[in-house]
């Protein structure tokens, strides 16, 4: 795992090189490993200094998530700790000069290895990335990050980089003092060898006392002061006094890690190093068995990866490579995902009825790239390259050749019949027609198309271009390599896909529409709108549930409404929401944020704020619930309805309805997802809760027979 050479003038090189991997990664035994190499160069007398490096591609990807998903003994995981900070500590403080010779990305635990040497050489890698990641999922820097780079850097730096997880390029973490040079690529060995050699020859001369000099850290010298000032100075006080404000307001107080941070560095820095390590260790065990980073980790790594991966998807269908896609409507949507998949590389060709419009489409890309030309993000090279992929047209016949067609037209029925045929005269018996409809179920789509079998829906969310989810969505006669051709096409343009089955709002809508619906309810029960859309913040939603109504537009979520209970008949279950919305938008007039008016006022020059007249009509009775009692609501209401996406088979995995929620409607991934929600409960508390709820609110929140039998059998979602 770690290469040991000494060379001819006594400058060992512990090499990483986890073997069967394709990165570097701190567990168990590449941590055994390597302090095993480490203590050997250190003891050998004939060892002048020593250069750290990879053999990778990369420096450190840093720490194991498996290995910390897995950890549920906080003794075991404090006394692995404590050994690596001994460690390191050890490795910057017997004198012998260590350098870091950092190839490409060097991050989290990677990072925190380098800043226990002491000196850090970067390759001027243009993909190389410095930084702390740890804080994104749920997590901090465990090993020394959060007292070794304030002190290194400051402490208002440092806490930036801490609290936000950003991953920044060499010549940035050079600026702020986070590594010491960067050198051409390929030379970064070479450079750190002669700092340890000059070092160990500068240091081989004896000090004003006799005895031969030392190489140390900033912090382990005499008279060391934290850069830019410490926690008790006006500045340090400063930063936290708003850092802390900040991060409250942003957060909700739902994570803790970003706080256990602000802790980490506010009681580290009043003390020595090896007091500091110790707090930061007690502050990571409690992070690494917090249900927030479980959750996090699970969701937003692991199941996040495997979306990417494609798990699921049909095996034994050749990867499909994609060169020519037509998008047909070049409207919001059709313009979002034209942009999306010309940036990735693809020739598109973009129809609609006119001229005019199909280049408007074209212009939203343009106007988008000129952004990123602005900030000096894109070459105006790259951009003219991306337009000149990008192909408006209203002739059908341009159509010919494209391996797959999003058909982006109006929400309509018969139009979308109609641009299917003329699409299919044209495109070739394999290609695939799949459809952006937001509501519209895909079988009957279907029906106007030749190839059923190639028919399939893939659904964007808005913004296109920015939103990294597309739901596909099977219908009855989709086949299974239409599915695989269909996902191959989602990654090729650097989407996430889940894949759902043909159902009344599919799986996204469906279960986000619940949020909506209840918070409605909430409403028509007098509850305060202002504790409604707090509580919705609160419980970590990115708007409350009425501004969302608001967004998406009242006018629409009655005209859905009304036609599920058109299609439902008898079986339709009226929801207060339906009042509500009918009201608003009947009577009222109140169509949402594009009429200018809905649960909120939309003043032109102010921000907007909650209608004045919600509580003409909605009185707010004298009682009010608890913050928790309606976040329970609006959170439990998302779960439920997720559950039983999975029991009619809309959803075929727990991991599909976790991501999807996150990456669709922005569910907080501290909860996992709705799914992890109640794992995190713990099945039984979540019947419990539920039937307490269905009692209080009505059946909705009835938990279903299936859930109830694996409570019963004692299972679980997910193993951890
Ligand atoms: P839009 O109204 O912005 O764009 C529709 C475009 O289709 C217009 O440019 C129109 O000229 C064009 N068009 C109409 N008839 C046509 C024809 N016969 N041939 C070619 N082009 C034609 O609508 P938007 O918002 O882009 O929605 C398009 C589809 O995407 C709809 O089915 C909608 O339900 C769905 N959708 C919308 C989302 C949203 O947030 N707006 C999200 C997900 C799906």
């Amino acid at each position: 795992m770690i290469n040991y050479s000494v060379d001819g003038e006594g400058i060992a090189t512990l090499e990483w090189d986890l073997p069967g991997r394709s990165q570097n990664v701190l567990n168990e035994q590449s941590m055994a490993a390597f302090a095993e190499a480490a203590q050997k160069a250190l003891a050998d007398p004939a060892v002048k200094g020593i250069v750290v490096a990879s053999a990778k591609a990369d420096f450190i990807a840093g720490g194991d998530l498996d290995m910390l998903l897995k950890a549920t003994d906080a003794q075991v995981l404090s006394a692995n700790l404590g050994g690596w900070h001994r460690l390191l500590r050890t490795l910057e403080t017997t004198g012998k000069p260590v350098a870091a010779a950092l190839n490409g990305n060097t991050l989290g635990g990677g990072l925190e290895v380098a800043l226990a040497c002491h000196y850090r050489v970067a390759s001027d890698n243009p993909k190389a990335r410095f930084g702390f990641p740890e804080v994104t999922l749920g997590l901090l820097p465990g090993a020394g990050g959060t007292q070794r780079a304030p002190r290194l850097m400051g402490i208002q730096p440092a806490l930036l980089l801490l609290t936000e997880g950003k991953r920044i390029k060499a010549a940035e973490a050079q600026k702020l003092g986070l590594i010491h040079a960067v050198v051409p690529a390929g030379s970064e060995r070479e450079a750190a060898r002669a700092w340890v050699i000059e070092a160990a020859t500068k240091n081989a001369v004896p000090g004003r006392d006799g005895k031969p000099g030392k190489t140390l850290q900033p912090w382990d010298q005499k008279g060391f002061k934290v850069p830019g000032g410490g926690v008790m100075t006006p500045a340090g006080m400063q930063t936290f006094m708003a850092g802390n404000a900040m991060l409250r307001e942003k957060t909700q107080g739902n994570y803790p890690a970003p706080k256990h941070i602000l802790s980490c560095v506010f009681e580290g820095l009043q003390t020595d190093i090896d007091t500091g390590l110790k707090s930061e260790t007690r502050y990571f065990v409690n992070l690494v068995l917090s249900p927030e980073a479980k959750n996090m980790i699970r969701s937003l790594f692991f199941f996040m990866q495997e979306a990417n991966k494609l798990a699921g998807r049909p095996q034994d269908v050749p990867t499909q490579k994609y060169t020519r896609i037509g998008i047909l409507g070049a409207g919001m949507m059709g313009a979002g995902i034209t942009h999306a998949a010309a940036t990735a590389g693809l020739q598109v060709v973009l129809l609609d009825t006119s001229v005019e419009a199909a280049e408007r489409g074209k212009a939203y890309s343009a106007k988008l790239l000129e952004k990123r030309v602005a900030k000096s993000q894109l070459s105006q090279d790259g951009a003219a390259a991306v337009l000149a992929r990008i192909h408006p047209t209203t002739d059908y016949a341009d159509l010919a050749g494209c391996e797959l067609v999003v058909e982006a037209v109006f929400e309509d029925r018969a139009l979308k019949a109609e641009v299917t045929k003329k699409t299919e005269a044209v495109i070739s018996a394999d290609a695939i027609f799949a459809s952006n409809t937001s509501t519209l179920p895909i079988t009957g789509l279907a029906e106007a198309s030749a190839r059923p079998a190639n028919f399939i829906g893939l659904h964007f969310f808005s913004p296109a271009e920015r939103m990294p989810l597309v739901e596909i969505i099977l219908g009855a006669q989709t086949a299974p390599a239409t599915l695989a051709r269909a996902m191959d096409f989602v990654k090729a343009i650097g989407k996430t896909p889940i894949v759902v089955n043909d159902a009344r709002g599919f799986y996204t809508s469906r279960v986000f529409g619940t949020y909506l619906s209840e918070g409605m309810a909430l409403l028509q029960e007098g509850v305060a709108p202002a504790l409604i859309e707090n509580a919705g913040r609160i419980a970590g939603m990115p708007v409350g549930p009425l501004a969302l109504a608001d967004e998406v537009s009242l006018e629409l979520v009655h005209k859905i409404a009304k036609q599920t209970r058109a299609d439902l008949g008898d079986t339709y279950v009226p929801r207060a929401a339906d009042q509500v919305a009918a009201l608003m938008v009947e009577k009222l007039k109140r169509l949402g944020k594009k009429g200018g008016q809905g649960f909120y006022d939309f003043p032109a020059n102010a921000r907007k704020h909650l209608w004045a007249g919600l509580a003409e009509h909605f009185p707010v009775r004298p009682e009010q619930p608890s913050l928790d009692q309606v976040i329970e609501r609006l959170m439990l209401i998302q779960s439920i309805e997720t559950v039983r996406c999975l029991e009619e088979g809309v959803l075929s995995s727990p991991r599909d309805a976790d991501v999807g929620a996150i990456l669709g409607w922005g569910y907080p991934p501290f909860r996992g997802g709705p799914i992890g929600q109640i794992h995190t409960m713990g099945v039984a508390n979540f019947i419990a809760a539920c039937d307490r709820l269905a009692e209080q609110c009505g059946d909705r929140f009835r938990p279903i027979e299936s859930l109830r039998k694996k409570s019963a059998e004692g299972s679980q979602f997910f193993s951890i």
